[in-house]
């Protein structure tokens, strides 16, 4: 298996969020996708070992916010790299609260979505939570961050709970 293949795949750059009764905590994904039209769907990769995973699994909704392109490391860092077990990395961050009582992160987003949970697909170290979006907007015209710029122009990096994390490993 030539595992270079893997690295040729397209994703976006996304902040998820969920909650757990009134606990609210969000974290990076690159693995947001849309699964059908109608009714709208979409798809999400979480670690079992992160705190976002305990909050949708048992609050069964979710948001996604669409990262623009330019969107400081220090954001993704703090969402990316820490838990909110550690901290509440929220706080002094723009969000709202969405019809699903989730919150949806505004702050360097290009759009946002929020889903409720139709099904889950236990993968192992990940559960892949799909869920019809219940609401969406776009608030700005800037260009989205892909997860390929924040690689080569940005130069991030991915931790060890990304679904990605081993392809990237091997560069
Ligand atoms: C570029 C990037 C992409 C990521 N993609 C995912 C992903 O698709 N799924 C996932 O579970 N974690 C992903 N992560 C890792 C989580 O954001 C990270 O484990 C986070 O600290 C979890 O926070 P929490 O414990 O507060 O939920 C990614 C991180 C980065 C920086």
């Amino acid at each position: 298996m030539n595992a270079q293949a893997l690295h040729k795949l397209g994703y976006g750059m996304y902040v998820v969020a969920s909650k757990q009764g009134n606990r609210l905590n969000a974290q990076i994904a690159n693995t947001v996708f849309q699964i059908t039209s109608e009714p709208a769907t979409v798809a999400v990769s979480i670690n079992k070992s992160n705190l976002t995973h305990q909050f949708i699994q048992e609050s069964r909704v979710f948001t996604a916010s669409v990262l623009r392109r330019e969107t400081p490391l220090s954001f993704v860092g703090r969402f990316g790299f820490k838990s909110g077990r550690d901290s509440d990395k929220l706080e002094g961050v723009d969000y709202r609260i969405g019809k699903t009582g989730a919150p949806l992160v505004i702050e360097n987003a290009v759009a946002y979505l929020e889903a409720k949970v139709i099904q889950e697909v236990d993968v192992g170290s990940h559960t892949i939570f799909i869920g019809n979006i219940v609401d969406a907007d776009v608030i700005s015209d800037e260009a989205s961050m892909t997860y390929e710029y924040y690689h080569q122009v940005k130069r991030g990096t991915t931790p060890r709970t990304a679904p990605s994390y081993i392809e990237e490993k091997r560069r």
